[in-house]
């Protein structure tokens, strides 16, 4: 059954309070919810509930028989008089048996494991029969009773309120939380966890208890989110004003996990991945990852949880937005333009692709069959470019006076993206109603540039175009309104001073003009000579930039644009034309020799910062020149990017790349500043550009890097190189490696998924033995993610074996994995998305396995939703 936006309704009754006591056990829990509710219309009472044998129901008191309610299709209905009641369920789930985990769940073993919860968007429901939706706010009472010695810790979002002694080895603890909320904030977590705890004052004065809890084996490894924790605290309250509100903050890791952790109001839990660092385990992107998650999950309880969605199709409204909150934070943390353009990256691997396939779906959907479907790169990651485009337009005031009414006007309700834009409107007396067309439009834009410049009248015409290719069900598509920021380049690469025709002064070498239609003229007064146009400066809105530019124009800007990320963009453009040569055969192209002797340049001069450097030697992606293919054969796309980094490595010189390789050797440390990351990711480009000019020495180099690497980042790479340029060289260390993480999970997983990513043909037989490793479970997401999820969804030629035979691999176990993990099995099947746009031979053969898996009846919503997607094509 479809859920359509333009079929809202309001709740028909509200609950104002909820009383929730749990006697938890491994094998069964019983849960008795009390609820007070409110009649909003002439309707019977309907609660949400799946999988939950119901013990006993009363209403007011009065218990119901079997004729008096009626219970079907997941939704428990009772008839009630007046206009307020109070209903009471008693009922009983099975932790230990739910795989899904969504509801109640258990993580690790029965011996050891502890008890939690993940609820959003609908797992509330398999805990207790309740409105599940996000619009009924209510005050949660929650009681816990278990075994003192199974279950010593008992967690729920809240306040304390109480604690003791019960008979039989057992005890309680009681939570309030005074704020309303929403189901799928709820949580709990019971076991034998330990803790670090910080005293942390909020700037508005309240004292917060905050700790970290994890396993014991763990809890050495939580040190780093709690500087990331104290840090995003004090970002929230100094850039956005925003104080936490209760008196104490739980985070809490688990190694069982379908996402990447969870804001539930004052007890987040997190996948071990996104909380848990130490250098010997942990690369450096991974403390980046822990620091931003931590952040994000923090920044929830303002956007999210104070101020919630009215329904899931304004799931960007929160996550869009908290998104944005999260990568400024970052960008603030680290660098503005390093974080930039690690952003503008994953939006154009995961969700361009997501918006020109048969996934693609606006940034609010206007339906789903399965909500957990849509938690997505597309209302994630493009939903937060919508929000900077908006951020941009009003300015750094404005969007804080925005933020400032928004936060203010809907605190303690559940809203709409309208709301979002009216507010940020209003404080500003700007209409942004023009910008909710980005959330109901898929697709990405393209955007095409074309300048032309006369030289008698000294004037240069910039003609911008827009368009957006038709999507899966959004045949017609409207001009949006697309910021274009741009600077004009003369030949020596100096901004010019802007004039903009029919403005009296001189503007400065920067500006934003907004293309709102089809097509639109800029027309510039005052050019001395033929301008190179940098535009879209900083990635000012989520589009393609399709423009006329000659190889020696971009490589200007690569050579002499101030701003890092744009001339990484003017990289990356220039790459982008290399490529197209390659791909071609012409080696001698004119694209190619612009972009390596650029680039040679700047790696002789040495001047440029090391990260800057390693990012502008990285070319985009085997996913990302997809988009430069009619027909797509992963093969030959490989062997074209290869080819370009071969000329690169060539033509900056064996030379060169070893004595830069030697100098950031001899630097290097295990310390985590920025100056030590950012060359050991350089030291890490340099290593792989070496590989393909100097084989043998590299081989030595790495063996030697993997041997001393004080830390995982050079572990790690090393161990990379090896396997994909030296794979007999290899061998040893991947096996030493296993041995020397037994039991460490999230660098075992780092080695499922290094091995997974290597490329060619013979990646399948590589995964296959690697599931039988005995560390290797389809129970554990982390563990199915890092090898089969790196291997399909990020191997491309891997997966897309000519012969089909990855593809029917991938079928089968999604039938297996659907049987445990619906929510997993729909992740990993996504792999499938583009298969259209494959070359002929293997498009015959992946759509063969996708219909066969379409075709059946027998798996979940969860997969059967993108499948049916999938199959459309
Ligand atoms: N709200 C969480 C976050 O982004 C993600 C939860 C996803 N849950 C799901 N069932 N898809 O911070
Ligand atoms: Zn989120």
């Amino acid at each position: 059954s479809v859920i359509r936006l333009s079929e809202y309704r309001p709740p028909a009754w509200s609950v104002q309070h909820v009383d929730l006591a749990f006697d938890l056990g491994i094998d069964r829990t019983e849960v008795a919810a009390t609820l007070a509710m409110v009649r909003q219309a002439d309707e019977p009472v309907r609660l949400d509930g799946e999988g939950l044998e119901l013990l006993e129901l009363t209403v007011d008191g009065r218990r119901l028989g079997e004729g008096e309610y009626i219970l079907a299709n997941g939704v428990l209905e009772v008839a009630v008089e007046g206009d307020r009641c109070t209903i009471a369920t008693r009922v009983a789930i099975r932790p230990a048996e739910n795989t899904a985990l969504e509801g109640l769940y258990l993580s690790g073993s029965r011996e050891n494991g502890f008890l939690l919860t993940q609820c959003e968007a609908e797992g509330f429901r398999h805990i207790t029969f309740f409105p599940d939706r996000p619009d009924v706010l209510s005050r949660y009472t929650v009681t816990l009773r278990a075994d003192r010695q199974r279950f010593p810790v008992l967690l729920a979002g809240g306040n304390p309120d109480g604690a003791g002694e019960l008979d039989g080895g057992r005890h309680w603890a009681r939570f309030v939380d005074p704020h309303p909320k929403p189901s799928y904030l709820f949580a709990v977590v019971a076991g034998r966890l330990e803790r670090i705890s910080h005293d942390y004052t909020t700037a508005d004065g309240r004292a917060v208890a905050l700790h970290i809890w994890a396993e014991p084996d763990a809890i050495g490894r939580c040190g780093y989110a709690m500087d990331s924790l104290i840090r995003s605290m004090q970002w929230d309250e100094r850039v956005y004003g925003r104080n936490y509100d209760l008196d104490v903050f739980h985070v809490v890791a688990t190694h069982d996990f379908n996402m990447g952790a969870m804001e539930n109001k004052g007890l987040n839990i997190f996948n071990a991945k996104y909380l848990l660092a130490d250098p010997d385990s942990s690369t450096d992107d991974e403390y980046r990852h822990v620091e931003a998650v931590v952040a994000h999950e923090y920044f929830h309880n303002w956007s999210g949880n104070r101020v919630t969605c009215r329904d899931w199709f304004q799931l960007s409204l929160k996550e869009g937005l908290t998104v944005f909150r999260e990568q400024s934070f970052s960008a603030d943390m680290n660098s503005v333009p390093l974080k930039r353009i690690e952003d503008v990256a994953l939006l154009r691997r995961a969700q361009f692709p997501e918006d020109a396939g048969p996934l693609s779906h606006p940034v609010r959907p206007s339906q789903y069959s399965e909500i957990n479907n849509f938690y997505t790169a597309t209302v994630y990651e493009k939903g937060s470019e919508l929000v900077r485009m908006l951020a941009g337009h009003l300015g750094p005031d404005g969007f804080r006076k925005g933020m400032d009414l928004y936060f203010d006007r809907h605190d303690g309700q559940a809203a709409t993206i309208e709301d979002f834009l009216a507010a940020l409107g209003e404080a500003n007396g700007i209409d942004l109603s023009p910008y909710l067309a980005w959330y109901g439009q898929a697709g990405t834009p393209r955007l095409t540039a074309e300048g032309r410049f006369d030289p008698a009248q000294r004037r240069y015409r910039l003609t911008l175009r827009q368009r957006t290719p038709a999507t899966a069900g959004q045949p017609a598509k409207q001009p949006l309104p697309i910021p274009v920021r741009l600077s004009l380049f003369d030949r020596e690469g100096h901004a010019l001073p802007l004039r903009l025709e029919g403005e009296g002064t001189h503007g400065g070498t920067e500006r934003t003009v907004v293309l709102d239609t089809a097509e639109h003229s800029f027309v510039f007064e005052d050019v001395s000579a033929a301008p190179v146009p940098s535009l879209l400066r900083g990635f000012s809105a989520p589009v393609i930039l399709e423009s006329d530019y000659q190889p020696d124009e971009l490589a200007i800007l690569l050579r002499h644009d101030a701003d890092g990320f744009n001339r990484w963009e003017a990289g990356q453009q220039l790459a982008g034309l290399a490529y197209d040569d390659c791909r071609d055969g012409n080696t001698g192209g004119s694209a190619l020799a612009a972009w390596t002797g650029a680039l040679a340049d700047i790696f002789a001069e040495g001047r440029l910062d090391d990260a800057l450097l390693a990012e502008l030697l990285t070319p985009p992606g085997e996913i990302e020149l997809v988009e430069r293919q009619p027909e797509r054969d992963p093969e030959r796309i490989r062997e074209a990017r290869q080819a370009m980094l071969r000329d690169l490595a060539g033509r900056i010189g064996v030379a060169a790349l070893r004595g830069r390789y030697e100098s950031l050797r001899a630097a290097s440390s295990a310390t985590l500043d920025a100056a030590s990351q950012a060359r050991r990711q350089l030291k890490r480009r340099v290593l792989d550009l070496l590989a393909l000019v100097d084989p043998e020495g590299t081989r030595e180099r790495a063996l030697a890097q993997y041997e001393d690497a004080p830390a995982m980042t050079d572990r790690l790479a090393a161990l990379t190189t090896l396997a994909t340029y030296a794979p007999t060289a290899a061998e040893a260390p991947i096996a030493h490696f296993r041995q020397r993480y037994d039991g460490n999970a999230l660098a075992l997983d780092k080695w499922f998924a290094m091995q997974a990513l290597l490329p060619g043909a013979d990646a399948l037989a590589r995964v296959q033995a690697l599931e039988n490793d005995p560390a290797f479970t389809l129970k554990n997401p982390n563990r199915v993610q890092s090898l089969l999820g790196s291997f399909a969804r990020a191997n491309p030629t891997g997966f897309h074996r000519a012969d089909g035979a990855s593809y029917r691999w991938l079928a089968d176990r999604l039938v297996a994995i659907d049987a445990l993990n619906p929510q997993v099995a729909a992740r990993v099947a996504t792999a499938f998305n583009g298969w259209k746009r494959l070359e002929p031979v293997r498009r015959e053969a992946a759509h063969a396995s996708v219909a066969a898996l379409a075709a059946r009846t027998d798996l979940s919503r969860d997969l059967t939703d993108i499948l049916a997607r999938v199959a459309l094509g």
